[in-house]
């Protein structure tokens, strides 16, 4: 066996990294040792580090044997739709109107506003497919967001599990900083570490730009090397936010890591437990969560229960102490969420009991018996079957 060091602009597709390969302005791990060299790859490696020390093992060529496997649970959400942002006022305008319509008891305006300024920033960076010029904005909603959250995390997370709003790339993008950033205070994380948190929640997929709508978008299967495409947005969103020269390393991590899983089967570099960073393990879980549980996703919308269910199924990718914290902090049934008992009823909840979340108080219309509340933490026959998506 030999080992060749060679420059980027002789990398062919199909070679195999020999060393593990760091970007030499932040530090952060780049691709990793064993990674196949698909042209996707090399045009990320050419632009993000020319001068790279690459290492191959003369001889192998592990392009055909790469291309039949596919990492074992490895998921990628993709959206039926391929747009990714709204071009014209009046689709936005809607979209708006759906978070102004959330009852205030659910979410109050403080939230709301929040709210539509991150959903509106995001969807100008994907318009214009640039974060240079909006990322002050994004600064500052990120400040205002992640202050809300630390005054009174309800009513913003119970926008982001009602799942009302009609583009799911764009709520997608805002639930998981939503998300991330609560996943962040309950680590007692300092406020500064919970705003970037927040951003790279919110970029954790900025990525996609670079990647082909058809491929995004597409309803079948994906092949193996289209497959290998995705795969490489969270090295494009690394390289798009590493561009920009402020964005801390942390953050960068976050974006470049979120689909590395505990287990080893992630990607793009199959690291595992502690050596994927803490901010790539935090926004895998909450990446993850709300994608199953949304209904815009590729598949069809699944219960806030459900989709803690496919967590759980899938608990030997996430870590399991970040995990634990979310199921246990996390309201399944949010304030407003119709729902329907395994009585056959169905009612509105509209208290939480923190450490019981599958045992919220709900509402019931019985056009017999008139209103009525149910506490199910102490109606113990009684349980939640559904929520109703309607
Ligand atoms: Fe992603």
């Amino acid at each position: 066996m030999s080992i060749r060091k060679i420059q980027t602009d002789e990398l062919q597709p199909g070679m195999v990294a020999y060393n593990d390969i760091y970007c030499s302005r932040s530090g952060v791990l780049l691709l990793k040792k064993g990674t196949v060299f698909y042209p996707a790859v090399i045009n990320y490696l050419r632009n993000m580090e020319p001068e790279a020390e690459i290492y191959i093992e003369e001889g192998l060529n592990k392009v055909e044997a790469a291309a039949v496997l596919l990492p074992v649970g490895a998921t990628c959400h993709r959206e039926k739709s391929d747009h990714f942002f709204f071009d014209g006022k009046e689709e936005m305008k809607g979209s708006i109107g759906q978070i102004n319509a959330i009852s205030p008891d659910v979410a109050d305006e403080a939230a709301k506003e929040i709210y539509v300024q991150a959903y509106k920033t995001i969807n100008e960076i994907y318009k214009n497919r640039k974060i240079k010029p909006y990322i002050k904005e994004l600064n500052e909603v990120m400040d205002s967001l992640t202050e809300k959250l630390l005054d009174n995390p309800e009513m913003m997370l119970q926008i982001a599990l009602l799942k009302k709003i009609a583009n799911y790339f764009l709520s997608h993008s805002v639930n998981v900083c939503i998300f991330a950033a609560y996943l962040g205070k309950l680590l007692g994380m300092e406020l500064v570490s919970i705003k970037e948190l927040a951003l790279a929640g919110i970029m954790h997929d900025i990525g996609k730009l670079d990647i082909s709508p058809e491929i995004w978008g597409k309803k079948e299967p994906l092949t193996a090397q289209e497959f290998e495409q995705i795969k490489v947005h969270s090295l494009h969103g690394f390289m798009r936010l590493s561009s920009l020269g402020n964005i801390e390393k942390d953050t960068l991590s976050g974006v470049l890591q979120h689909h590395e899983r505990f287990d080893g089967s992630g990607y793009p570099h199959g690291l595992r437990g502690n050596e994927i960073h803490l901010w790539g393990r935090v926004i895998g879980i909450v990446d993850v969560f709300d994608a199953v549980t949304s209904e815009k996703s590729y598949r069809n919308a699944v219960s806030q229960h459900e989709g803690l269910e496919i967590l759980l199924s899938n608990s030997f990718q996430f870590d399991p102490e970040l995990l634990n914290l979310f199921i246990k902090n996390i309201s399944f049934y949010p304030i407003g969420s119709r729902v329907l008992l395994n009585s056959g009823e169905t009612g509105v909840v509209t208290g939480i009991h923190r450490h019981l979340p599958f045992r919220p108080i709900v509402k019931i219309q019985d056009k017999k018996k008139g209103e009525r509340f149910v506490d199910l933490s102490t109606e113990l026959t009684l349980f939640i079957e559904r929520i109703l998506l309607d």
